[in-house]
């Protein structure tokens, strides 16, 4: 990805835009919206608060002309959005998308997989945190179990879609599942990556001492396999990629918080309700829905993305400290 037009304050290009199309889950996993806080006298959005797809689309063309070229929808669950293959087919479509994926829990891929894959979707991320049905139960707030997702992902490789399976790990919850993770994936051709318990949000409780690091995980692996490093895919790959020896069984560790990747961060962030944020955990963003329903150009909407871009200073998890910050957006707001 060589053509990017907008640099910001460290010189980090403007590269991919991840889209949230909902704030809504049917999930309540316990580090992201943990069902106490996310019940239902939760404010969520209200319908009219969302963007509309042709505005999601209408904004995405302006992106790419910004030189955007990797989109990735979010949600919350962005399959609780109603046809959301309507929105797939509207991004496609758009000059400079070079890649087209979703991050999701699974479960709602067998009844949406090959209606997604038809309207343009290449691939997605399928988030799932243990192997053992009870406690993937209970952290995922719903008791849903295992199969679930796997339907899902099998569901996915069917309609042709690749998948990538996300697992974040806290200490404590769910280390004890990194091998049988590892050993159920490696041979599938679907790559496994382990995510670093983060301070997203403010109701997760999190703490330094509950995140099991990229060494840590290393080390579980270590015991029972050898591992080689692999260089990364592209610029401001977020996962570190490793290899279990002699086989091409591929997995990835995202590490924010032992050794953060601020450096090279090209995500630009465009909630549901149509704020740019320009890093996870801002406490604010900029709206832009207000200009587009006031009825600015897509040069004023242009002008004003550059603004912000070039702006950006945003380096929190190289600047993280024991406390965090504090007021920070929910995650499932802005998506992962
Ligand atoms: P690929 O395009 O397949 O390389 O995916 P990706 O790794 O860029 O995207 P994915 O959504 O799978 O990212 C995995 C997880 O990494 C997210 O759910 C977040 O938890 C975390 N992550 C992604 N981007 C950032 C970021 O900019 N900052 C931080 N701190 N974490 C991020
Ligand atoms: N720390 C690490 N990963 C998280 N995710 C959600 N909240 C956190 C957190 N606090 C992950 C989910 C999913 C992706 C969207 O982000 O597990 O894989
Ligand atoms: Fe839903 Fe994903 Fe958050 Fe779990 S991590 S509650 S599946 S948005
Ligand atoms: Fe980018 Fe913010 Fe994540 Fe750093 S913490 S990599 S600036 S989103």
């Amino acid at each position: 990805m060589t053509d990017a037009k907008l640099f910001d304050v460290h010189q980090r290009p403007l590269q991919d835009l991840r889209i949230s199309v909902t704030d809504r889950c049917n999930f309540r996993c316990t580090y992201c919206m943990p069902a106490d806080v996310f019940g239902k006298d939760y404010p969520f959005l209200n319908r009219s608060e969302l963007l509309s797809f042709e505005e999601i689309a209408r904004l995405t063309s302006i992106f790419t002309s910004k030189g955007v070229r990797k989109l990735r929808l979010t949600g919350g669950e962005p399959l609780m959005r109603k046809d959301l293959d309507h929105l797939i087919r509207l991004l496609s479509n758009i000059d400079g998308v070079e890649d087209l994926a979703m991050t999701t829990n699974g479960v709602l891929l067998p009844k949406m997989a090959k209606r997604l894959k038809e309207a343009g979707l290449l691939r997605v991320t399928v988030s799932l945190d243990a192997l053992d049905d009870t406690l993937f139960g209970k952290i995922n707030g719903q008791g849903i179990g295992v199969g679930a997702v796997l339907k899902g992902i099998e569901a996915a490789e069917e309609a042709g879609l690749k998948v990538k399976v996300n697992m974040m790990v806290r200490k404590g919850v769910n280390e004890d599942q990194i091998l049988p993770m590892l050993d159920f994936f490696r041979g599938t051709g679907r790559i496994l990556r382990f995510i670093e318990f983060m301070d997203v949000g403010n109701t997760n409780g999190w703490s330094m001492n509950q995140v099991v690091t990229k060494k840590d995980i290393l080390s579980i692996i270590g015991e029972t396999y050898k591992v080689d490093t692999i260089q990364p895919n592209y610029f401001g790959e977020v996962a570190s990629r490793y290899r279990l020896a002699g086989t091409e069984d591929e997995f990835g560790i995202i590490s924010s918080v032992s050794d953060a990747f601020c450096g090279t961060c090209t995500r630009a962030r465009l909630s549901a309700d149509g704020s740019l944020y320009t890093c996870l955990f801002a406490t604010r963003g900029n709206s832009l829905r207000n200009p587009l329903r006031n009825g600015a150009t897509d040069e004023e909407l242009a002008e004003l993305i550059g603004r912000i871009w070039t702006g950006r200073r945003d380096r929190y998890s190289d600047e993280r400290r024991e406390e965090g910050r504090k007021d920070k957006i929910e995650m499932s707001y802005i998506g992962g």
